[in-house]
């Protein structure tokens, strides 16, 4: 049995980081994590997790550190991520990257691939503008580009599209601007390590997937 495929994907607000993650992690047999959905799971349900964390997410700022610890740890401990995972969306400080790190080498494991996803500041912000999820399962669409077959309703479960409300304007321009000060220093942990790889978020989603998944493959095999 090949070793785990423990893969973390970093990258603006709306570069797609999400949308490529859900599909990528199908090809490979392992769950996709978006910290930001159980964030926002869990403010919907009312949990001591969300209410920690709803001013945060709404305001389009990081939740603290020593919170998202905790999210990590339990996540990382359910049985489905045994044979690897994908983050999307952690770690977003250099922090959350040394949190990873630990919970890894606790399980005699480390994280073996880096994708960072890039996308220009003009092309986010119209995805984002069009972006619609399902506040049931997740699922994500864009009224544009990825539209769902009926108009308004999830194909996955049926449920009603939302606009996230972190997709407002002004949170939106935070989201980018606390993105443009944390990232570089997440980024040269796995630069420095040589498992970073920059794919084009632009490019159309199929070419982006199958790119992924080739790079996992390839590094996976060398
Ligand atoms: P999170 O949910 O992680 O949001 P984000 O990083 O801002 O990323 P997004 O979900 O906005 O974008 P994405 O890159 O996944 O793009 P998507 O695939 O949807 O975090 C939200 C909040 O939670 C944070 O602000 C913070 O408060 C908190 N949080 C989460 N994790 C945290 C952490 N570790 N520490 C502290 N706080 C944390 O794509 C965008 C749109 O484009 C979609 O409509 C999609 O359909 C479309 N699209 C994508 N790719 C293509 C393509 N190739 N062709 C056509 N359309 C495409």
């Amino acid at each position: 049995m090949s070793a785990p495929a423990n893969i973390v994907f970093l990258g603006p607000p709306g570069s797609g980081k999400g949308t490529y993650a859900v599909r990528v992690a199908e090809r490979l047999g392992i769950p996709a994590i978006s910290t930001g959905e159980i964030l926002r799971q869990a403010i919907r349900a009312g949990t001591p997790l969300g209410r920690e964390a709803q001013a945060y997410v709404e305001g389009g700022k990081l939740v603290p550190d020593e919170v998202m610890e905790r999210v990590l740890a339990d996540r990382l401990a359910q049985a489905d991520c045994a044979r690897g995972f994908i983050l999307d969306g952690f770690p977003r400080t250099a922090a959350q990257a040394g949190q990873l790190d630990r919970a890894l080498a606790a399980r005699g494991a480390g994280v073996t691939h880096a994708v960072l996803v890039e996308a220009g500041e003009e092309l986010v912000l119209r995805r984002l503008g069009g972006r619609r999820t399902c506040p049931s399962c997740g699922a994500v669409f864009n009224l544009d580009t990825l539209p769902p077959r009926r108009e308004g309703i999830c194909d996955r479960c049926g449920a009603a599209l939302v606009l996230r409300d972190d997709d407002k304007p002004d949170t939106v321009r935070r989201r980018l601007a606390v993105h443009a000060e944390q990232s570089a220093p997440v980024e040269a942990v796995y630069r420095q390590r040589g498992l970073l790889h920059g794919v084009d978020g632009s490019a159309p989603l199929e070419q982006v997937v199958a790119g992924i998944v080739r790079t996992v493959q390839v590094a996976a095999a060398s």
